[in-house]
């Protein structure tokens, strides 16, 4: 038996691919998850590039395994994710000691890679899969997790957008989706565990295009309908989703669909139509505008948050105040919001940089200080409302309540039975935080 750690910096695509290597390893008998990476015997690390100087958080990680390999010559290293497929070779230049270079796909293969390491003693790299849907293939069927209220189903990966900040099209390739039947097969095996909701992911979930047995193609809204025949499904979620891809039958599939939720992931990035040009993001706020009024025409309660990207290269006083504005007009809930950071291969990571570090730094925090206002605003809003609960567990910080989430995504802490576990219950809110609220059963 060989015990494995893994180590996950990144997105949620990250987490469910470090899901899917751990699913991939206990199918084989011989290996077990472990927290500690002080004793285990194969160290694997699978990180993200999307921001930060990701090279060099990798090689501190890989310095401070090192010394456990010294200890013990034995230990295998694998290192995969966005950085390993586009840095390849060059990460064992640099760090010789390493024994497996793996990409985002075709980590189905890291076990096999795994036994060729301890048997040749060489270095194995396999980054390029010429056909990308294998790696979902290999979890047909397989999923492993205990019982969970709430699941993760990627319904495909890849992004052909090109926004020119970004590196996700260059190291998790172009989009792919999964066939219709095999994401109905996995929901309602899902189901047979304890999920009650499904939280869809992809790097655009909205432009998915998968196949049919018979290969004709199905959209996102159409699979948004399918999904929902599913009557053990409560509740559909997805992340991440792209304006330019929210057409009018997604917007209508809000007033058909109870089981959609009013919190909706829709990143803007910035609020300056001359910005979201420099950006080549492909749409303005006026159409990002249009799209959120008419989902609060269905959806009165909805509430929207968003990525954004502060200081990007030229980003003037005047840009801001226009971000500044959207963030009031639209009123968002809660962001993900980063200053802008050069990824290398890039367009944007020519542009030059003008505005001082300084500056960019007190945007940002203006930024996020205005979105905490407004999501504690919101919250206090569903003060002593009665709200759908989809109750999910045993609260973290306390065994004798149970938590559960609201139809906009925030979670309530209630003192009730565990058979409401994996149902919707009402509940009284008597008292309110940012993000999470105390209720009453009703
Ligand atoms: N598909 C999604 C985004 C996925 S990338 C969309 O359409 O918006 C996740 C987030 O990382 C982006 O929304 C962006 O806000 C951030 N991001 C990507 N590249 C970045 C960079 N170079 N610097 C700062 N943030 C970046
Ligand atoms: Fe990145 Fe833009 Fe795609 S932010 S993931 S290139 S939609």
């Amino acid at each position: 038996m060989k015990k494995v750690h893994i180590k996950t910096w990144g997105c949620q695509m990250n987490e469910y691919d470090s899901s899917l290597i751990a699913i991939f390893l206990k199918r084989k008998e011989s290996y077990f998850l472990i927290d500690s990476a002080k004793k285990a015997d194969i160290l694997i690390l699978n990180t993200c590039s999307i921001r930060e100087k990701a090279q060099e958080k990798l090689f501190h990680q890989l310095g401070r395994w090192r010394i456990l390999k010294k200890n013990n010559p034995n230990i295998i290293i694998a290192v995969g994710g966005c950085v390993a497929t586009q840095e390849g070779i060059k990460i064992f230049n640099r760090a010789n000691y390493i024994n497996i270079i793996f990409g985002t796909q075709t980590l189905h293969r890291l076990p096999d890679m795994i036994e060729s390491a301890i048997l040749s003693k060489k270095l194995i790299i396999d980054i390029i899969n010429y056909k990308s849907i294998e790696k979902f293939d290999n979890i047909q069927y397989t999923i492993t997790s205990t019982s969970r209220i709430s699941s993760l189903v990627a319904i495909m990966e890849g992004c052909n957008k090109y926004c020119s900040f970004c590196i996700v099209p260059y190291t998790r390739g172009r989009e792919i989706s999964r066939p219709v039947i095999d994401i109905i097969n996995e929901i309602k095996q899902l189901t047979r565990l304890g999920t009650r909701e499904v939280i869809l992911l992809g790097q655009n979930v909205n432009s998915y295009f998968g196949e049919y047995s018979n290969k004709k193609k199905c959209n996102f809204s159409k699979l948004l309908y399918y999904i929902s025949e599913i009557n053990e499904i409560y509740r559909i979620r997805f992340i991440t989703s792209h304006p330019i891809h929210f057409t009018n039958d997604l917007i209508h599939a809000y007033s058909k669909l109870p089981q959609l939720t009013d919190s909706l992931h829709l990143p803007v990035q910035s609020g300056s139509d001359r910005i979201l040009k420099l950006m080549r993001r492909r749409y303005s706020t006026v159409q990002y505008k249009v799209i959120v009024e008419k989902l609060k025409l269905i959806r009165p309660k909805m509430h929207i948050c968003s990525d954004f990207i502060i200081g990007f290269p030229g980003e003037t006083k005047t840009d801001f105040k226009q971000t500044m504005k959207l963030v009031n007009d639209i009123y968002f809930d809660m962001s993900f919001s980063f200053l802008y950071s050069p990824r290398p291969g890039t367009p944007a990571s020519i542009l030059k940089q003008n505005t001082r570090i300084e500056e960019r730094k007190k945007r940002l925090f203006i930024l996020q200080n205005k979105i905490i206002v407004q999501s504690k605003k919101l919250s206090s809003n569903m003060l002593n409302t009665t709200q759908s609960v989809l109750v999910d567990g045993i609260a973290k910080n306390d065994i004798m309540k149970l938590s559960g989430k609201t139809m906009n995504n925030r979670t309530v802490y209630f003192e009730g039975r565990h058979s409401c576990i994996g149902k919707i219950v009402k509940i009284n809110i008597t008292n309110v935080g940012r993000h999470t609220l105390v209720g009453k059963l009703v």
